[in-house]
């Protein structure tokens, strides 16, 4: 099914820790077409300030709602850190690529730098409904700046945190705690194994160095301005690998790590 621009209606809005927020939408339409790492492209208001739509993965689907986890950064994140339920919003999508999942997968790594663990949320539990066994990483500064994955749904997947002040699980970068788990993974090989990998781009092309090493397949989540979310103004154009120029917006923003240009 095509995107759409739909009406939907902000069921509940919580701030799950500082500036981070958790906000669930009525939208049949979005929930019945989205699929895991989609996103949707949100207008903060309803007159022309802010002008241009603003883009977020979807976080999750649960019968007609779809989540989006987003963090406060400027003017079109305040506003929606105000919504109330009730309130109707204006959303085009479900837009993007998606994640591309291989029907013989058995085990999935799931490596989301702060923000990043948006997409990797709805993946996880589509993964484990097709009972793939699922590891999630989840990489922050600190646990004061971030939130917490257990209330999250996500039974059935081994979470693995670290933050670089050790206020929460292994001290340090997740990359360093993936390449313990992948080391003590490799007695058994990485048949029907993918890393799906989304956040900084430095942590994203650790992850890739990892999954080159191994000969896992590994897939990024890539993120650029966007104006237009559709493929039209080229305002999200990349190069990657062969200088070829790709719209992160319609090809992306999921693309293979080789041929991402670090
Ligand atoms: C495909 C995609 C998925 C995303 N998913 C999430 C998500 O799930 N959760 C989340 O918290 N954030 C996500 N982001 C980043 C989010 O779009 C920006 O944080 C947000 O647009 C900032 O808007 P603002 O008005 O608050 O900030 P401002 O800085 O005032 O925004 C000004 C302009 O810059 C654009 N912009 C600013 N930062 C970014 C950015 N990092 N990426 C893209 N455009 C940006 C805005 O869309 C807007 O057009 C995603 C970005 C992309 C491209
Ligand atoms: S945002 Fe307009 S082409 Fe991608």
């Amino acid at each position: 099914m095509k995107p759409d621009i739909v009406l939907a209606e902000v069921v509940s809005n919580t701030e799950l820790a500082s500036g981070i927020f958790l906000i669930k939408f009525e939208a049949p339409y979005l929930a019945e077409t989205a699929y895991p790492g989609s996103f949707v492209m949100v207008q903060p208001d309803n007159g022309t300030d802010p002008l241009l739509r603003r883009p977020f993965t979807l976080s999750g689907v649960s019968g007609n709602m779809v989540e989006v986890l987003f963090k406060v950064k400027g003017r079109g994140t305040d506003i929606m850190s105000k919504w109330e339920p009730c309130r109707i919003v204006n959303i085009l999508g479900p837009l993007g690529n998606g994640f591309s999942i291989s029907v013989d997968i058995k085990n999935a790594y799931l490596v989301g730098g702060g923000m990043g663990i948006a997409p990797l949320l709805f993946l996880a539990r589509y993964l484990v409904a097709r009972d793939v066994d699922v590891k999630i990483f989840f990489g922050a500064r600190s646990v004061s700046e971030s939130i917490t994955l257990e209330d999250l749904n996500l039974d059935r997947c081994d979470l693995y945190y670290s933050t670089e002040d050790g206020s929460k699980g292994y001290e340090g970068f997740i990359t360093e705690q993936l390449n313990n788990i992948l080391k003590s993974d490799s007695v058994n090989g990485f048949l029907n194994s993918s890393i799906f990998c989304c956040g900084p781009l430095k942590m994203s092309e650790k992850v890739s160095e990892y999954a080159l090493s191994l000969n896992i397949l590994c897939q990024v989540a890539i993120e650029e301005k966007m104006a237009c979310g559709v493929g039209a103004c080229l305002g999200c154009v990349t190069c990657t690998k062969g200088d070829k120029y790709k719209r992160v917006c319609v090809d992306g923003p999921i693309f293979i790590n080789t041929d991402i240009v670090w």
